[in-house]
Parts: C-alpha cells; structure tokens; sequence
C-alpha cells in the first residue's frame, strides 16, 4: 500500500480526480494527506469532506523559500509519502527540497511540454498559433517544468479559442491524464533510464540474488 500526499494552492480539481480514480479503481495506495501552501485553497474543503488528512504550511508566514521548503517537507514527511503529487501546487520549489524527493514526486503541467514552460501556458499557444496544445505528467527536476515526462495529452487548438475555452478543454484531459500517470506509478511500472520514463508492461519484479 503506497502512501501519496498530495500538495495544492487552489481549486484542486486535478487533486479530485486522482481520488476518485484511487477509489473507484481501488489502487493498492491510500490519500496520506493533502497539503496546502494557501489555507484558502478550495481543495481543501473536498479532501475534508472524504476524511482525507489535510494541513496548510502558509508560505506568507515563512521568511524565505528555503525556510518554507524545509517546513513543508517535515509536514509532508509526517505521512511517509512514497510519492508526492504537485496538482496546481504554485510554488517554485528548492533545489535541496526537489532532491529529496528524487523519483517520487510528479508535477502536471498544463503544455506540451517542452513547449510553453511556466505561466500563462494557454495563451502562450494561442499566441505562438500551434494546432495543437495539452498537459504533461512529468516526474519533478531541480529545472523547472523539465523533469523526464511521464504521459502527455493533447488537444486540438481551434479557430476563435481563447485562454479560457482552451484551458478548459485542456483540463477535461488532465483530470484522465493525471490519475493514469499516478496510477502507473502505484503499480510501480515507471522506471527513469538516462532521463526519459519507461513504461513496463507490468509491475518490475523484485531482483533477487
Ligand atoms: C491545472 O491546469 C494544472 O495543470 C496547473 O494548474 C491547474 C490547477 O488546477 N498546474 P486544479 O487546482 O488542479 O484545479
């Protein structure tokens, strides 16, 4: 049983659709906790409402990034994570505190990535008039928005889009995207070979002597 928590700043929607994946699909992995860094994130009334374990780690009480960091990788350590989900989680986090959560902490961000790193994603692909745009799943690097990418969804750019219908029509697939990736995760079937993902069929086996 893999412990997750999951960290959020606001809507938490990509938050929701992993738990309810976990519970419909029932993956061999529980919701040890959902953190916020905003105590006025939305998302936090959902996990609430599911009896989830929830905590906020306030950046505006903290002095610097690397104070913060440190303190919200002792509230996260309180649940033994085996991984760590970033969903709308808006923080540029440390290096120290990335590392340490080497191979097991997943971000989504909303670009094919490496197009459009970074805010603003939507119209950054409106404006550079590509047809297509989407998400990524990528496991979390020191670099931001460049870890090895995991899974990615597309969607068609169209005629007369802006930011906002584009954004929605990019995350009705980040809320499949995401549980997917994590779920592929919890079935320990990501391997990280010279920074790119590999899929396995099925789970690793344990290597014996
Ligand atoms: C999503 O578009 C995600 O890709 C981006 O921020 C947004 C968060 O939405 N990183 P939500 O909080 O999951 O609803």
């Amino acid at each position: 049983m893999k412990n997750i928590v999951i960290l959020i700043s606001g809507r938490g929607s990509n938050m929701e659709a992993v738990v309810r994946a976990l519970d419909a699909e029932q993956w061999p992995a529980r919701i040890a906790a959902v953190i916020s860094n905003k105590p006025e994130a939305k998302g936090l009334e959902f996990a609430q409402a599911r009896g989830i374990p929830t905590a906020v780690v306030a950046n505006k009480d903290f002095a610097s990034r690397a104070e913060f960091d440190a303190a919200l990788q002792e509230t996260i350590d309180c649940f033994s994570p085996d991984l760590v989900v970033l969903a709308g989680f808006m923080r540029i986090l440390t290096a120290p505190f990335v590392e340490h959560y080497a191979g097991r902490m997943l971000n989504i961000h909303p670009s094919l990535l490496p197009l459009f790193p970074g805010l603003g994603t939507h119209q950054q692909a409106i404006d550079a008039g590509v047809a297509e745009h989407g998400a990524t799943v990528h496991f979390v690097t020191a670099e931001l928005d460049h870890g090895p990418a995991v899974a990615q969804a597309r969607v068609p750019v169209l005629p007369g889009d802006t930011e906002d219908t584009l954004a929605a029509r990019v995350l009705i697939e980040e809320h499949k995207l995401y549980p997917t990736a994590v779920r592929l995760f919890v079935e320990d079937r990501l391997v990280i070979e010279d920074g790119n993902v590999r899929i396995l069929d099925r789970a690793a086996e344990p290597t014996s002597i």
